[in-house]
């Protein structure tokens, strides 16, 4: 007999788009970090999510080549609240060239539970109380930044920090296929950073209260991709002259919201482009360069496996129910950012013909992962959502009191 590819599929070798060395199907079975998903999912308590390890190890020795590439003093640190899997964090504090980006006094004690040390540590925090910064002011030696000049005044204060950054907002927005969910900045006014107009302002106000201004900060969005590089760029623009008003900067913390293709039709981020645009912009510059990035980094590690529980026509439309709801990935449901799902295991006779709309099990109408989705499945069988890694778990809530997934390394 013939030697036939390992995915050969009804005749074709089944390309798809979200294929990866480790991330396949191998005779009809779909397999990740070498395991054979299809053939474990017996051992897991569902809806679980499995994490891929390696694939962070990658995506952060990745970002950190290329992101070297644009300064000769980029530091990459991990936004935790995409995923604080605490294995997971154990893993990344290991590495010593990743840092950590956290948003709470909670996170922060977890980061350190973790291993990372406060010269790895920076925290942005929106919606700073006095019991906020007497959290943070515990931790001496991390990176702080303000998000608003009532952040500022509290410094003073409290005599919180003798220094800290400055959250900045660009005024415009970069993210996901110009979702305005994921947008942070805009023309809409956000909550987030300071505005141009009163910049001078804080640095005033700093000056005459002995706060140094050592670093100066942005996110403006989340998951964005080649399309979103110009406005980026004209983001770092003005992050960089900015630099003029603050004489004691030391680093620029250019955020996070680097993406990655959610659908097939979305372009894959050219990381080359975006260093050769954070070195057109900022190379020159005596600062340390930091990012911080959540999605690039465990997106694509992290895989839901949920069961279907019913599979019926109604009013129309075919419902895929599973047993997982937004209760355990919100991103689909609030954001409207989709998972791909596809079934552990592929079955000949059942090439789909059809499109279904894959609903959760939360007593919600926006309770739905995906509309229109080409995808064949009966009762019992199991769906992998994959691209399931960030702002699951990290985001899941008791909504209907239907339970946690569990996570598991695989
Ligand atoms: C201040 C800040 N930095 C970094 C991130 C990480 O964003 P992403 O996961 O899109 O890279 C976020 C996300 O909300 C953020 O608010």
């Amino acid at each position: 007999m013939m030697n036939l590819p390992e995915n050969l599929y009804m005749g074709r070798i089944a390309s798809y788009w979200w294929q990866r060395d480790n991330l396949q199907y191998k005779k009809k079975e779909l397999h990740c970090s070498g395991k054979n998903l299809s053939e474990r999912v017996d051992l897991f308590d569902l809806p679980c999510y499995l994490y891929d390890f390696d694939r962070v190890k990658e995506n952060i020795s990745r970002i950190t080549r290329f992101g070297q590439m644009g300064h000769t003093s980029f530091y990459l640190l991990y936004a935790m609240k995409a995923n604080r899997f605490n294995p997971l964090l154990k893993t990344i504090a290991l590495d010593t060239s990743c840092g950590i980006d956290a948003c709470s006094p909670s996170e922060l004690e977890l980061a350190v539970v973790c291993g990372f040390t406060r010269d790895r540590i920076s925290v942005t925090s929106t919606g700073v109380s006095h019991k906020d910064f007497e959290g943070y002011s515990q931790f001496n030696g991390i990176m702080f930044n303000c998000d608003s000049i009532s952040a500022l005044k509290k410094i003073k204060a409290g005599r919180y920090f003798s220094n800290t950054g400055l959250r900045l907002n660009p005024a415009r927005g970069v993210g996901y296929n110009d979702n305005p969910l994921v947008h942070y900045s805009g023309s809409k006014a956000t909550k987030f950073g300071i505005y141009k107009d009163r910049l001078e302002e804080a640095a005033d106000y700093a000056k005459k209260s002995d706060i140094a201004i050592t670093g100066l900060h942005m996110h403006a969005g989340s998951g964005f991709l080649n399309t979103s590089l110009d406005a980026y760029r004209e983001n770092l623009r003005f992050l960089r002259s900015a630099c003029s008003l603050f004489p004691n900067i030391e680093y620029l913390n250019i955020g996070g919201g680097l993406g990655i293709p959610l659908t097939k039709t979305d372009e894959k981020l050219d990381l080359e482009m975006w260093s050769r645009v954070v070195s057109e912009e900022l190379g020159d510059l005596p600062f340390r360069i930091y990012a911080e990035p959540g999605d690039h980094i465990v997106k694509d590690a992290g895989i839901l496996l949920a069961q279907v529980v019913e599979v019926e026509e109604k009013g129309g439309t075919t419902f895929v129910t599973v047993n997982a709801g937004f209760n355990v990935h919100p991103e689909p449901a609030f954001y409207k950012l989709p998972l791909e799902p596809v079934p552990v295991r592929l079955d000949d006779e059942k090439l789909p013909q059809k499109k279904v709309t894959i609903a959760g099990n939360i007593n919600e109408a926006l309770d739905i992962f995906n509309e229109d989705q080409q995808l064949e499945v009966k009762e019992g069988e199991i769906i992998a959502f994959l691209n399931a890694g960030a702002y699951g778990a990290s985001m899941a809530s008791a909504h209907c009191l239907r339970g946690k997934a569990s996570e598991l390394q695989l």
